[in-house]
């Protein structure tokens, strides 16, 4: 896996996207790179991901252009599938994923830190999605995302103008949580990582299954997969010992994600 590396701390994995010398650009290379990388998470063991890009400058500057230059309409569409497969995956992935975007996160950069559950970035962070001014339209899912965070009008106005967004802006439109000097970043995501794996996993991995089956569907629908999952939590370890920690005014808590 050379565009990407994986390290384990305690129940925290880090994915590091590494091509720096094109601003961590996805060609198909980085692409698969990733997918194998996510094949290697120890789901026993490992609660929660943090994604990032290798550097001071960039998170992810987008899909490879000289890849995509010369490609055919089937090529095209392949490639767009490529990537979102893998993006589809991220969003899908049991546990919860924290982009901590360290610089551009520009075209399939923006969007794969929309397929993250959470976003953090650095002051020096910039976003949008400049594809029109390539001839093409967003590709990994931006068509998609983007208006699902932060609402129709402001997606549209960000696509249609390609008009590249700086951290404060982002994090006014509500496209990134919380913004960072840049060597407080990672601290911050491992900081929150360990919140989040410090959790009843089998319950955490519950919500997030939960949110995000329920925004595709209607109100009514969304509360009945709620009720389902919120059901099969009963009986389980996890609640059995968050419950009686609780009762019993005990701190520590073993969970097992059982
Ligand atoms: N694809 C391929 N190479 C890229 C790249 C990309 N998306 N972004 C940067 N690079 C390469 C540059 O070609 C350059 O390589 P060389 O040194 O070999 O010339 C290297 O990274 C450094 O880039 P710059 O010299 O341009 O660095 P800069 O600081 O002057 O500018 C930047 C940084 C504003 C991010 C600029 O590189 C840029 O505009 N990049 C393209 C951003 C973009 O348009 N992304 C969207 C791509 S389309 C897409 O993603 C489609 C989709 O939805 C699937």
């Amino acid at each position: 896996m050379g565009y990407v590396t994986y390290e384990v701390e305690g129940a925290v994995g880090i994915l590091t996207i590494d091509r720096p010398k094109a601003l961590n650009a996805l060609n198909s290379e980085v692409l698969e790179d990733l997918n194998a990388a996510l094949d290697q998470v120890d789901l026993d063991t490992v609660r929660c991901l943090i994604l990032t890009g290798a550097g001071e400058k960039s998170f992810v500057a987008g899909a490879d252009i000289g890849e995509m230059s010369d490609l055919s309409v089937a090529e095209g569409t392949a490639f767009g599938k490529k990537g979102n497969d893998i993006f589809l995956r991220i969003e899908k992935f049991p546990i919860p994923v924290i982009a901590a975007i360290n610089g551009f996160a520009l075209g399939g950069g923006c969007e794969l830190s929309m397929s993250c559950d959470i976003r953090l970035c650095s002051e020096n962070a910039m976003f949008g999605q400049p594809e029109v001014g390539l001839g093409i339209t967003p590709g990994f899912g931006g068509t998609q995302r983007l208006a699902r965070i932060v609402g129709l009008g402001v997606a549209k106005e960000l696509i249609y103008a390609a008009t590249n967004i700086k951290a404060d802006e982002a994090y006014r439109i509500g496209l990134v949580n919380h913004v960072y000097p840049l060597e407080e970043l990672l601290p911050a995501a491992k900081k929150l990582a360990g919140k989040i794996a410090r959790n009843a996993p089998i319950a955490v991995r519950s919500c997030k299954k939960a949110i995000n089956e329920g925004m595709q569907v209607s109100i009514d629908e969304g509360v009945a997969i709620e009720e389902e999952i919120f059901g099969k939590c009963f009986e389980t370890h996890d609640q059995k010992e968050g419950m009686s920690a609780f009762l019993e005014k005990r701190k520590e808590k073993n969970f097992t994600n059982n």
